[in-house]
């Protein structure tokens, strides 16, 4: 399997052909975002130069234009999570408002004094406090589920959390952004199910690696972020079930969202604009659209290939070097390599990597309970796309062992 990602795809990527500190840019940090492909920037650019009109309003044929581009956007996402409808996916602002919207209106509508939400130790903060607060609202409790050393989710201890009844809700992301553990969606979501229990999984990081088939797997509901699978910023998606989404009251209110306002009754729209008030993002919407149909030019087969190849080659390297540690060795787990070195601090590490060209997060990756169950205050994280290739990871390898050299 080849090991580079052709130039042919790395030279699509505008942001890479740049040296950083007089290095070429080797970038790692594609848990934190992608970087976006030309015809991602082109289609955003060429809405905002021929058919920028606001959607839904208008009669004239930009509004038109705007209003068919929008639409068609909705049924891309749709398709490329395998929805059976493209109304039953809302567009967001990204992953953390749509976990939010379904705390706050499923949550709010569901969850009862005395219930239980199910979280994994290993979620993002965006898919706790959501929870932390539609619980206390109703007088109900988040309940973390237990992790294993090499961070994968203890089956065996959900299951037992879900046999004690009153779980309203089971929260887990489909590929954790700080070790890259890749959650078995399916299995999860069937166990929920028996229990009573709804779904939600957080999908910040699993759109650009994984195939995701929402109806295969069963879930309630699926987050999407559209910045980590090469789309633009503060966009995103949330997928829900129909029946869910029906009965949800709205999350926010205003303008687009209606089908009458009285003072003496409003009527909601229907899914999906029920959920979407005001003027949409429409470039952001089109973006993240050109985004998955690029992923799909590309192939998932051969993301996969490169990232597993390059994940590889990364972990083994850095586990020759002397004062390393890996967190997160899941069977199976993503290329997201994150790990300490006992010589020198995860900013420390991160300094001198950024002075030899090459971008990496060192931090707690809003995972606080993930790294306390560690016992680590902080890590160095290396995340492969793509298009990155061997020269990344000798540059990262170069700086790692300047650091041990510096600081052994
Ligand atoms: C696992 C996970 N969940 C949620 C988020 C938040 O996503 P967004 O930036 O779209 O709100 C991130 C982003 O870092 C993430 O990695």
């Amino acid at each position: 399997m080849p090991t580079k990602a052709p130039t042919d795809l790395r030279s699509q990527f505008p942001a890479l052909a740049q040296e950083v500190n007089g290095k070429p840019l080797a970038y790692l940090d594609n848990a934190s975002t992608t970087q976006r492909p030309a015809v991602v920037l082109e289609a955003m650019q060429c809405f905002y130069q021929h058919d920028n009109a606001n959607v839904h309003r208008g009669v004239h044929a930009l509004s038109q234009r705007a209003t068919d581009e929008f639409d068609a956007a909705r049924s891309t996402v749709a398709k490329f999570i395998h929805a059976s409808n493209a109304n039953s996916v809302i567009f967001t602002k990204g992953c953390t408002e749509s976990i939010n919207l379904v705390a706050a209106t499923w949550g709010f509508q569901n969850i009862r004094e005395g219930d239980r939400v199910l979280v994994s130790t290993m979620e993002h903060h965006a898919n706790i406090v959501p929870w932390q607060v539609a619980t206390e609202r109703a007088g109900a409790v988040v309940e973390p589920v237990p992790i294993f050393d090499d961070c994968s989710l203890d089956m065996e201890a959900l299951e037992s959390m879900l046999k004690k009844g009153r779980a309203k809700v089971v929260a887990v992301k489909h590929v954790c952004n700080a070790s890259g553990t890749v959650n078995p969606i399916g299995e999860i979501t069937k166990l929920a199910h028996e229990h009573g229990a709804v779904v939600m999984i957080d999908g910040a990081q699993g759109l650009a690696h994984q195939a995701v088939d929402v109806q295969a797997l069963d879930v309630d509901f699926y987050s999407i972020a559209s910045h980590k699978v090469y789309g633009p910023m503060g966009f995103g998606a949330l997928y829900g079930k129909p029946e869910h989404l029906e009965g949800m009251p709205p999350y926010q209110t205003g303008g687009g969202m209606i089908r009458s306002v009285s003072f003496e009754e409003t009527i909601y729209a229907a899914v999906p604009d029920k959920f979407e008030p005001g003027t949409p993002n429409v470039a952001g919407a089109i973006g993240l659209a050109r985004a998955l149909d690029w992923v799909t030019e590309v192939g998932l087969d051969r993301i996969q290939a490169v990232e597993h190849e390059l994940g590889r080659s990364c972990t083994e390297q850095l586990q020759d070097v002397p004062g390393v540690r890996i967190i997160g060795t899941a069977p199976g787990k993503a290329s997201i390599v994150s790990f300490v070195m006992e010589q020198a601090h995860p900013h420390d590490v991160g300094t001198i990597l950024d002075s030899e060209g090459v971008a990496v997060r060192t931090g707690q990756h809003c995972c606080h309970p993930l790294l306390d169950r560690m016992g680590v205050p902080a890590t160095t994280r290396a995340s492969i796309s793509v298009y990155n290739n061997e020269e990344d990871i000798d540059s990262l390898m170069r700086g790692v062992k300047r650091v041990a050299q510096l600081f052994g």
